[in-house]
């Protein structure tokens, strides 16, 4: 119940020995065909579940951090006034996402070389989910400032609290401005598959390209990603480069030539892995476990609020729960010190792994729980742990 890594489920972590006994490259078709024909089974089935539409179609890459860049890259590509693959980039360009979200994104404008001005921060509201009514100030408040805005990224969910942003609202105003809606689903996209849970990624339909990790609410090891794009063609604008030794012309939109659109040429086949949890299982293994982490996410904050001495940070949507010990007559500017050093006791007590968070200046205790073998009782142990340390 610490990081956001699940399980993997035997039959993926069974079919990566054969993923390393192949070893095939899938950076075009001839290196790997099996594992692209199953790739794309994957990114279909995926691209079905978040109601993406007939022409949605992707790839698996290497991460969410990857995916995001790559998706921002084509947001650049699409929208950019110039053609900044072939000329440079002759405009400041820019994008607007929550305060909230992964530093990945922020990672990706920089090395994209918009500098700070470059990634917009909107502020959160009380749950941790973009103030989305702020997008058109914001949007504005750039312009003036001299910047070209060309794509609006929601976050599905947020690192630290797992709140999703509204998708709905973002990519209305997407719309109206003819920008880039991209949503970073590495963690919460998986809600998709959840017929409980899936209503939090309401809005994620319209989306230009969506990220989601299937290794960290899909049972897949890590690393395994999708990046999929509403048109699927998008996919094919990112990189515009010849490579006369990997495929004959460039200029095609060769499904089976998965570097065309991928950051990687040599790629591992990733898609053997979560394959393999279809074939055994089908969807019903995705929408059980992601259904009952989010439902343990809600029994874990029905605990906390019922155990004096505990505060919870926000309502959890899904897996993930922040919280923290209050003791009472506990002095406040001391709690920050005493959770850091609960979670550190707790560590090194090894009974549990959870970790911590820092939210609008106050130290919090997290967890993500994944493991579907941890039950209320150990939740119950854990808070009582907290509360002998
Ligand atoms: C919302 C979000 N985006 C992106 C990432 C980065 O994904 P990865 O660790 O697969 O690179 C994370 C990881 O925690 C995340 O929570």
């Amino acid at each position: 119940m610490g990081h956001q890594i699940n399980p993997p489920a035997p039959a993926a972590f069974l079919s990566s020995l054969l993923v390393d006994a192949l070893n095939n490259g899938m950076g075009v078709f001839e290196m790997g065909m099996a594992g692209t024909a199953m790739e794309r089974v994957v990114i279909k089935t995926t691209a079905k579940a978040m109601g993406l539409g007939d022409y949605a179609d992707g790839f698996i890459t290497s991460g969410g951090t990857l995916a995001n860049l790559t998706a921002l890259l084509a947001a650049r590509s699409a929208k950019a006034p110039e053609a900044v693959w072939e000329e440079g980039a002759q405009s400041r360009l820019a994008l607007l996402v929550s305060e909230e979200s992964h530093y990945c994104i922020d990672r990706a404008a920089r090395i994209m070389g918009w500098g700070d001005a470059g990634v917009i921060k909107v502020p959160a509201d009380e749950h941790y989910a973009m103030r989305t009514e702020l997008l058109e100030d914001y949007y504005r408040q750039a312009q003036k400032d001299g910047l070209t805005v060309i794509a609006v990224v929601g976050s599905a969910c947020a690192t630290s609290t797992g709140s999703f942003d509204n998708l709905e609202a973002i990519g209305a105003f997407c719309r109206q401005r003819d920008l880039w809606f991209h949503v970073d689903g590495a963690h919460g996209g998986a809600l998709a598959f959840s017929g409980n849970y899936k209503h939090l990624l309401k809005g994620i339909e319209s989306a230009d390209s969506v990220v989601m990790d299937f290794h960290k609410m899909l049972l897949a090891p890590a690393i395994a990603t999708a990046l999929i794009f509403r048109e699927g063609n998008q996919g094919y604008h990112t990189f515009h480069q010849r490579a006369q030794y990997l495929w004959a012309d460039a200029e095609q939109t060769e499904w089976h030539n998965l570097a065309k659109r991928t950051f990687e040429c040599t790629k591992q086949m990733m898609s053997l892995k979560i394959y393999a949890i279809l074939y055994a299982h089908g969807l019903d293994l995705w929408d059980a476990y992601v259904t009952q982490m989010c439902d343990l996410g809600k029994t874990m904050a029905e605990l906390i609020e019922a155990k004096p001495g505990f505060e919870l940070a926000v309502a959890p949507q899904c897996n993930i729960v922040c919280f923290r010990y209050v003791p009472e007559g506990a002095a406040p500017e001391s709690l920050n010190a005493l959770n850091q050093t609960i979670r550190q006791q707790i560590i090194e007590k090894g009974d549990f792994y959870i970790v911590q968070t820092m939210l609008r200046g106050k130290a919090y205790l997290r967890v993500t729980l994944a493991n579907p073998f941890t039950s209320k009782e150990d939740l119950e142990t854990l808070l009582n742990e907290i509360v002998k340390s």
